[in-house]
């Protein structure tokens, strides 16, 4: 009798957007459903993994066999992926905000002064991070990359400067972002492989199987 392919494996996924605070009550976001990320994490939970899911602000059930860990902020997320450290497989699926707000402590009050000014400070890469671990460093790093042209040479130059070992492009000049389908290129340094367009879930499906294939 076979294990399952992911059986003893632990793989870390962040899935969803994340909200910045502006204030109290208000916040920057994006138009991530978080729906790739928690079909990867099923999908390896399938195969056996345990399988730990990093989430945004998202409005997904938790999959079968999944422990999940709700975040808000890109900060936060960073604090819980490195947290669910060590792992075989790190999966960074999450459209992490670039930017977060130099939040105000109060409400922010519309005023003879005009608009608020923003001010922007330069959010942790998550995915750098995880791929720097040293030691902790998962065996296999994963991210992803949401590109509207020029979708596999910026797929490289990503894998090269995050220190990624796979980067699945999706080409999002569609309606990708919340939708039901993805069209991707799995770009490693040795090459890329494309795939047709299909439903998230088995682009999910694959993916897992090929990680179990490089974890042997
Ligand atoms: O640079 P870009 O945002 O296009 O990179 C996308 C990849 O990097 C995704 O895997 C995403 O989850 C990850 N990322 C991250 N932390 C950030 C920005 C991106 O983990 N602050």
């Amino acid at each position: 009798l076979n294990a399952p392919a992911l059986a003893g494996r632990h793989v870390v996924v962040t899935a969803g957007p994340t909200h910045e605070a502006i204030d109290p009550v208000r916040y920057l976001a994006n138009r991530s459903s978080g729906r790739q990320g928690f079909a990867i994490a099923a999908a390896c939970a399938a195969l056996g993994a345990r399988v730990t899911l990093v989430a945004g602000p998202v409005a997904l059930p938790t999959p079968a066999g999944v422990t999940r860990v709700d975040v808000e902020s890109a900060r936060e997320m960073l604090a819980a992926t490195m947290g669910a450290l060590p792992a075989d497989v790190a999966v960074m699926v999450a459209a992490v905000a670039d930017w977060h707000v130099e939040a105000a402590a109060g409400k922010l009050k519309k005023g003879r002064d005009g608009p608020p000014q923003l001010r922007l400070v330069e959010n942790p890469d998550i995915l750098a991070s995880v791929a720097a671990a040293g030691p902790a460093r998962p065996r296999l790093v994963v991210g992803f990359a949401a590109e509207t042209d020029d979708v596999i040479a910026h797929a490289r130059a990503k894998l090269e400067r995050k220190g990624a070992d796979w980067i699945v492009a999706n080409d999002v000049s569609g309606d990708v972002m919340g939708g039901a389908n993805n069209r991707v290129h799995v770009v490693r340094a040795g090459g890329v492989e494309s795939w047709d367009e299909m439903p998230k879930a088995d682009v999910a499906a694959r993916l897992a199987a090929g990680i179990a294939d490089e974890l042997g």
